[in-house]
């Protein structure tokens, strides 16, 4: 038996565009995702997430059926476009009051609400000038923050600006994969350099509206190791590193961008140190009461693939041992690793596991019920995995389940299953599955077998 602190948290999350549906309902504006959808070859069979899960509408079952499995606390995203749909006008307030509701029903059963700002859905109006590229839609995401956390900041206390700022600004920017599908280096990095700032600059504001509150940031992790002893693969694997992870960890914590990676940068004719403005980086740098990181799995890189993710399957059902739907390395040794680097190297004192779960398609056995055997084995794995580091003096204070339904999964569109409730993508059906009740059983108990 591993046993956790008692103020441990167990809770589970999701995110707007992926779940809500609802997407042109109550004067909601457009966001980057509804534009991006819509352009042809961009997701898996043309999918959306205009209906999604309808959690927009049948949020009460979710919150529900989270409540009767025992989920303490859940990590909802507010979408930017539903509080102020053009980015910077008037507040939309039946968009408040959806978030007013949806908090409202979480406390009167017993669940502890966590709210992230940004999970990657700016708004259109906002992209057509320039979107993050632009200096101005900071001073926009400063506003949207003191609105919602004004909002809910009376019975809120856990709050996140951003989610995965790498995937915004690199998947969107750079790769192209994800919204707004640019692939421009030197548009990513000063995409990355405004959310940063974005996040620097509302802390205080979030603070300042919410006695008592815990606020900080979500990054992704990826941990690689080099793919072998060679100095070249040990050199790109380092270069990886530093893109992937350093680039934002480095100057959260107060050390600035990381000099190899700015170099590297340079060397192949992109110079960002005119977007750099005095102040800035004490700002990013601001103390935070946690680091929420995302971890899903780890890397070997070798020379010549330092900037790519080489190790992933093809997405699909039956992956071989080893490996989830999502063709992701099951890899749970890799975030103790992480935890404990995140508090060696940058001196954390409060960290969180915002995101971590497993994409399996298994849906409805002959009883009718689901037993996803597999994501229980990869969730048991990686919280033995966390408390292995606790047990090493690292300070984490809580675990998240991604995801609580079966959800719109970006490019992927709905052929991946991460849920903890199964959702009929037809009807909106839901049926819990095994993990769910695993999951509060854990909670309860605050151990695992
Ligand atoms: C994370 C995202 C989340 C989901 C999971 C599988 O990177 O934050 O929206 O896509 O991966």
């Amino acid at each position: 038996m591993t046993t956790f602190p008692s103020d441990f948290v167990f809770g589970v999350t999701a995110s707007a565009y992926q779940i809500e549906g609802a997407w042109n309902e109550d004067g909601k504006g457009e966001s980057t995702w509804d534009r991006f959808v819509r352009e042809p070859g961009r997701i898996h069979n043309g999918e959306t997430g205009d209906v999604a899960c309808d959690h927009y509408h049948r949020y009460p079952e979710d919150v529900a059926l989270m409540a009767d499995a025992g989920i303490p606390a859940y990590n909802l995203t507010t979408a930017w476009t539903r509080v102020i749909p053009d980015g910077t006008g008037p507040v939309e307030p039946r968009g408040v009051a959806f978030y007013d509701r949806l908090v409202d029903e979480l406390l009167e059963q017993g669940i502890i609400p966590y709210v992230t700002l940004y999970h990657w859905e700016l708004p259109q109006a906002l992209q057509d000038i320039g979107g993050w590229a632009n200096r101005e839609t900071v001073d926009a995401f400063v506003r949207y923050a003191d609105v919602v956390s004004g909002a809910l900041g009376d019975r809120v206390t856990q709050w996140a600006t951003h989610n995965e700022p790498w995937v915004a600004s690199f998947l969107g920017h750079y790769f192209g994969e994800f919204a707004p599908g640019h692939t421009d280096l030197r548009e990513a990095l000063t995409v990355a350099h405004h959310l940063l700032l974005a996040h620097g600059r509302s802390v205080p504001v979030i603070r300042a509206n919410v006695p008592n509150s815990e606020v900080g940031i979500i990054l992704d992790c990826r941990p690689s190791t080099p793919a072998s002893a060679d100095p070249a693969d040990v050199a790109a694997n380092r270069h990886f590193d530093g893109f992937r992870n350093r680039w934002f960890f480095d100057p959260v914590f107060g050390k600035g961008y990381p000099q190899d990676i700015v170099e590297a940068f340079q060397e192949r004719g992109v110079d960002t140190s005119s977007l750099i403005h005095p102040g800035d980086l004490a700002e990013i740098a601001v103390p935070l009461d946690f680091i929420g990181i995302n971890y899903y799995t780890a890397l070997a890189v070798a020379a010549g693939h330092e900037e790519e993710e080489i190790t992933w399957l093809k997405p699909g059902p039956n992956p071989p041992d080893g490996f989830t739907e999502m063709g992701w390395e099951i890899v749970p040794s890799a975030l103790t690793t992480f935890l404990r680097r995140i508090h060696d190297d940058y001196g954390a004192t409060h960290i969180r596991v915002t995101e971590n779960g497993a994409s399996y398609s298994d849906g409805p056995g002959t009883d009718g019920r689901i037993h996803d055997r597999r994501r229980i084995d990869f969730l048991w794995s990686h919280l033995n995995a966390v408390a292995k580091a606790i047990g090493q003096g690292v300070p984490v204070t809580g675990y998240f389940v991604w995801s609580i339904l079966d959800n719109f999964e970006w490019t992927l569109g709905y052929s991946q299953r991460f849920g903890l409730i199964w959702v009929d993508h037809e009807t909106g059906e839901r049926i819990p599955k095994d993990s769910l009740y695993w999951l509060g059983n854990v909670a309860a108990a605050h151990a695992i077998e």
